[in-house]
């Protein structure tokens, strides 16, 4: 018989910047179920990605005056990385610059042209460059971005359009007949109130103010909608419209698309009415899940907290990061995120739950019966008790994975643990120990405790994928069919005379006090210096828990790394304008008796003839590099924030090529 398939997605993600730690709490989200149907015998294809085009993009690049695609390249290096780091086990990753997603999304957007879903005409709106959304002006609040508040921009231009609104009854009439499409429920109704019922607009699908983006393949000076390229991906992923289309029979539609809450609008009403024009299947479920904040209020604001997921990995374990995240939140709520909250939950359920009763069962066999349990055994109290509780958790835990409810699945799995810890104190294996003729209690007790434990490892393997081994090496259990899925359901099949590996402890405790003190050394005073760390003042995720905290780490230098910069006064003798990038002046500087020629990104923010004879500080030894084919040599500093941007100059007048430390 064939293997039944899953097929589920997280979103693509933005290379706009560094992920931070809510950034993975879809990914693991996903993994986790990735790995408990491949555990239940499903084949599995788990998709993530990037979503790389885009006017956002396009400025970020123009930012740091580099191409979008050397942009794009580094980050998305970087993101792979972390997938890697936390074990990660998607099945393919797409990036939106791939050539054959490019390929079939220009397919796609033909196809629609050709039969009339798409038409030409002209757009007159406003635009919200981070979200990538367009709005009308009675759709904004208080002028700004109804969905992140920020600035939007009055857009005029020539565009494609896709009839959305043609799909408007439709769409309506399948969310009402099929209540799983979109989850939880109250985004449902979120999505037919306040969008569908109220009328849908047709779309602008295509840009021509900006060029980072999939050109319209018959008229090339547009660019397709970001959202249209990027929704394409699960099914481009798939090779649809490609010369095999195998994968696309076989796994689409997808099981699940994961989603953040503040994109499931264009997962429920866009992309679904794109496949109706398509005219192929809808994916069976939407899921849009909350998202985690940040608190002010507990930890005192200088504490700020530590957000990178990489700087979390390396301090606490990975496991212990995935269960956090897939624990301490209700999947379809919010969350609040706080490093004390982390170390509270790693110190009580993976320290004292679960690593502790690792360690003693282990530790007492060893000391009791020299590692080996004896085969002559004697039940008693509390062994039925103990075993009811442990085998309904596997039942418990597929039941509620399936409904993706994956803190309700730990909570449950944490039920049988400590039933487990409360069988040893109920049976007192050190008095049973005192008499010899205990024994074969004593040994019965034991075997429980390995035999939880092995089901127990079982259990947790969607959601930590180190954990399970390391148990399973100290039962010393190295038969892999015991270890199975379904081996979970069936008590008793420990087997008799293999020895345990008495080995480390697998979750240390955490000093709190300590370690709250070492992460605020780590995060700087310069994080609590944002309003954004509270959580009521936050209404987007990439507010709710914006990091560059690893960039703040790289804040921390010895005096030696300082050192290493050659700090320089340098005067600018003439500053002109770079040809085709609006950011950008080429300065020609004067240090000392030498000149040297920057290329630098302060076109917005200075006029060539308000700099010239100004004393600016310059990174004299920085590795020359190209910028629009010029050679920069060595970097201007400058302060800057959302609207400003001011060079760093001196006090007075000081001799050109003065070192500054
Ligand atoms: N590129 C789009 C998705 C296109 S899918 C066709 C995008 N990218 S994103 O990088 O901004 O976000 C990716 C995912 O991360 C989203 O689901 C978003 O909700 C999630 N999260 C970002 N910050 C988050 C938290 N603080 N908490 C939980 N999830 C968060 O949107």
């Amino acid at each position: 018989m064939e293997k039944k398939t899953y097929y589920i997605t997280t979103p693509i993600y933005y290379p706009s910047g560094k992920l931070h730690i809510g950034h993975s709490y879809t990914t693991v989200a996903a993994d986790a179920m990735a790995r408990y149907k491949r555990l239940k015998g499903y084949d599995v294809m788990f998709l993530t990605g990037t979503d790389e085009h885009g006017q956002k993009i396009q400025r970020k690049a123009e930012e740091k005056g580099i191409s979008p695609q050397q942009y794009v390249d580094e980050i998305v290096a970087g993101i792979k990385e972390l997938w890697k780091l936390m074990k990660i086990t998607n099945d393919r990753f797409i990036r939106t610059t791939d050539t054959q997603h490019k390929d079939v999304v220009q397919k796609i957007f033909k196809r629609l042209y050709d039969q009339g879903d798409i038409y030409k005409s002209e757009y007159e709106g406003w635009y919200c460059t981070p979200c990538e959304s367009f709005w009308t002006k009675t759709q904004l609040v208080d002028g700004k971005c109804p969905d992140c508040g920020r600035e939007v921009e009055l857009t005029k231009e020539e565009s494609y359009f896709f009839r959305l609104s043609k799909y408007q009854d439709r769409l309506i009439k399948h969310i009402e007949e099929n209540p799983d499409f979109i989850q939880p429920v109250s985004r449902q109704n979120e999505m037919l109130n306040n969008f569908l019922r109220p009328g849908l607009e047709d779309l602008c699908v295509s840009r021509t103010s900006f060029k980072w983006g999939i050109p319209v393949s018959f008229d090339e000076k547009h660019v397709i909608y970001v959202w249209i390229d990027a929704l394409s991906n699960y099914i481009t992923a798939l090779n649809y419209m490609t010369n095999d289309e195998s994968d696309y029979k076989k796994y689409w539609p997808a099981d699940v698309h994961l989603v953040g809450k503040e994109i499931v609008r264009f997962h429920t009403i866009i992309w679904p009415a794109m496949l109706m024009a398509l005219g192929e299947p809808l994916p069976k479920q939407i899921y849009g899940h909350g998202w985690l904040l940040l608190e002010g209020g507990k930890m005192s604001k200088s504490k700020g907290n530590v957000v990178d997921p990489v700087i979390l990995v390396n301090k606490y374990g990975l496991d212990s990061i995935r269960y956090f995240l897939l624990r301490d939140m209700p999947f379809g709520s919010d969350g609040i995120f706080s490093n004390e909250a982390l170390i509270n939950r790693i110190n009580s359920d993976l320290a004292n739950d679960l690593g502790n009763l690792v360690s003693r069962t282990v530790a007492m066999i060893d000391k009791y019966f020299g590692g080996k349990i004896p085969a002559e055994r004697e039940a008693g109290d509390y062994d039925q008790d103990l075993v009811n509780t442990v085998m309904q958790a596997p039942s418990k835990t597929e039941e509620l994975l399936e409904k993706l409810q994956f803190n309700n699945a730990l909570t449950e799995i944490w039920k049988a643990i400590s039933r487990t810890n409360k069988y040893i104190d109920e049976t007192m294996p050190w008095v049973l120990a005192k008499d010899e003729k205990n024994s074969p209690r004593l040994a019965q007790v034991m075997y429980n405790l390995a035999e939880s434990l092995r089901i127990i490892s079982i259990i947790i393997e969607p959601f930590m994928p180190e954990t399970p081994e390391k148990i399973r090496h100290q039962l010393g259990l190295t038969d892999k069919k015991l270890t199975e899925w379904d081996a979970a359901k069936t008590w008793g099949i420990y087997p008799t005379g293999i020895a345990v590996n008495k080995g480390e402890v697998i979750f240390p405790r955490i000093e709190l006090k300590k370690e709250m003190e070492e992460l605020e050394q780590i995060t700087a005073a310069k994080e609590s210096e944002k309003p954004m760390n509270k959580a009521h003042a936050v209404s987007q995720p990439e507010k709710a828990l914006e990091s560059e905290a690893s960039e703040k780490n790289a804040a921390l230098v010895t005096i030696e790394d300082f050192a290493k910069l050659d700090l320089r006064v340098a005067k600018v003798l003439e500053a002109e304008k770079v040809e085709g990038a609006d950011k950008l002046l080429k300065l020609k500087l004067e240090l000392g008796s030498e000149t040297r020629q920057v290329v630098s990104g302060i076109a917005k923010h200075y006029e060539p003839k308000d700099i010239i004879g100004k004393q600016v500080i310059l990174i004299a030894n920085l590795k020359p590099v190209k910028l629009k084919g010029i050679e920069s040599q060595g970097m201007i500093l400058a302060a800057s924030d959302d609207t400003k941007l001011l060079l760093a100059t001196l006090d007075g007048e000081i001799n050109s090529g003065a070192k500054v430390k």
